[in-house]
């Protein structure tokens, strides 16, 4: 009886719903819905901020409350984050640090300002408690097996820790005890250690946990196999999570590589890896055809940036060449992949512009 009621509750919302729909058209009833809460919206996901702690001098976490539709995470996972800088939305991707189905229904972002990150500076220095903004769902493969038990090595550096974070509260929140543990992570200086306070504590009540703080400024310990060896001996034996700036997670790759130990190498990055630089880089005209706009190119920055700059909106999501949220089609001229170095020259052609710079004059369908 009661699931019919429910089953019947269900199909009256959703009536009453597409009645509302008919009448706002050609909005959605949600669109009026959002002047009032954008909370409840349901055409787009939106987040309150409802909390900002500083964590050091340059990074700072957000604590969002997000609105209808929004499902859990999984530790390790990232989301999309919009801010409006200049009447336009730009968006980017930011692990989340809390653990999931936190008691309040609140995430955390944990946000590092970036020299010229509009959008990171932005979200630093001035979003306030009470702003809306946009967020994406929880997205990526950066996760622990749900099975346990896992031994995990965790390699971090700076805001590298966060999506970590996010694992090892959830360890705290849902098991009480962290599981044998090791954890390298570097930093410049101790006062540039996000989360560093709360790292220490759990160092000193879970005996499992073992944490290895390094300082890398002025000529400090970098990562190397000496400093693996001595902090864990058994890490051939380990799975590994490593996160972290690209020069961190370069040399973690090419140890594990050379151990031919890849298969237990998890590793997230901030940004997509670049090819090495080239001679043949082309300055030329970039013509985004579908919005009639004209701007110049100097053949190396990345063609998204160069719509953002010139005005344009493009649709986008990682900014890293993984979710095609970005793909546009090529109609004249040539590109050239940023990751590989792989030229893109047929007309008609897939291109992922945050990823892709103009060779030369180039055209394309955005
Ligand atoms: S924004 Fe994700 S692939 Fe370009």
């Amino acid at each position: 009886m009661a699931i019919l009621i429910i089953c019947y509750a269900m199909t009256l919302r959703a009536s009453l719903a597409r009645l509302a729909d008919m009448f706002a058209y050609p909005l959605r009833h949600s669109h009026y819905v959002e002047l009032v809460n954008p909370l409840w919206t349901t055409h787009a996901l939106m987040a309150r901020v409802v909390g900002v702690r500083e964590e050091t001098a340059d990074s700072r976490t957000l604590t969002l409350r997000p609105g209808a539709g929004w499902r859990s995470h999984r530790p390790g996972q990232f989301v999309r984050l919009g801010v409006p800088i200049g009447g336009q939305r730009h968006t980017r991707t930011y692990s989340i640090s809390s653990a999931p189905d936190r008691e309040d229904g609140c995430i955390t972002v944990t946000v590092k300002a970036v020299p010229e990150g509009r959008v990171s500076e932005r979200l630093v220095r001035q979003v306030r408690v009470g702003e809306y903004l946009p967020l994406g769902e929880p997205q990526g493969d950066f996760v622990l097996p749900e099975s346990m038990p896992v031994h995990p090595l965790f390699i971090t550096g700076g805001s590298g820790i966060t999506p970590i974070m996010s694992m090892l509260r959830n360890y705290v929140q849902e098991y009480e005890v962290v599981p044998d543990t090791v954890h390298l992570h570097y930093a410049p200086r101790e006062r540039d250690v996000i989360f560093g306070g709360e790292l220490d504590t759990l160092a000193s009540t879970q005996r499992h946990y073992q944490l290895f703080r390094h300082y890398t400024q002025d000529g400090g310990a970098r990562f190397s196999a000496e400093q693996l060896e001595a902090a864990c001996p058994d890490w051939r034996e380990r799975e590994v999570w490593a996160c972290g700036p690209a020069s961190l997670l370069a040399a973690v790759e090419a140890h594990w590589q050379a151990a031919g130990l890849s298969h237990l190498l998890h590793v997230e990055r901030f940004h997509a890896p670049m090819a090495a630089g080239t001679d043949a880089a082309t300055a030329g005209r970039v013509l985004f055809a579908g919005s009639a706009t004209e701007a110049q190119s100097d053949g190396v920055t990345n063609l998204l940036r160069i719509a953002e700059d010139a005005g344009l909106n493009p649709k986008h999501g990682c900014r890293m060449g993984i979710c095609h949220g970005c793909d546009t089609k090529l109609v004249s001229g040539c590109v050239r992949d940023l990751r590989n170095g792989a030229l893109i020259a047929e007309p008609g052609d897939t291109v992922q512009v945050c990823v892709c710079s103009a060779v030369g004059d180039v055209e394309l369908a955005l």
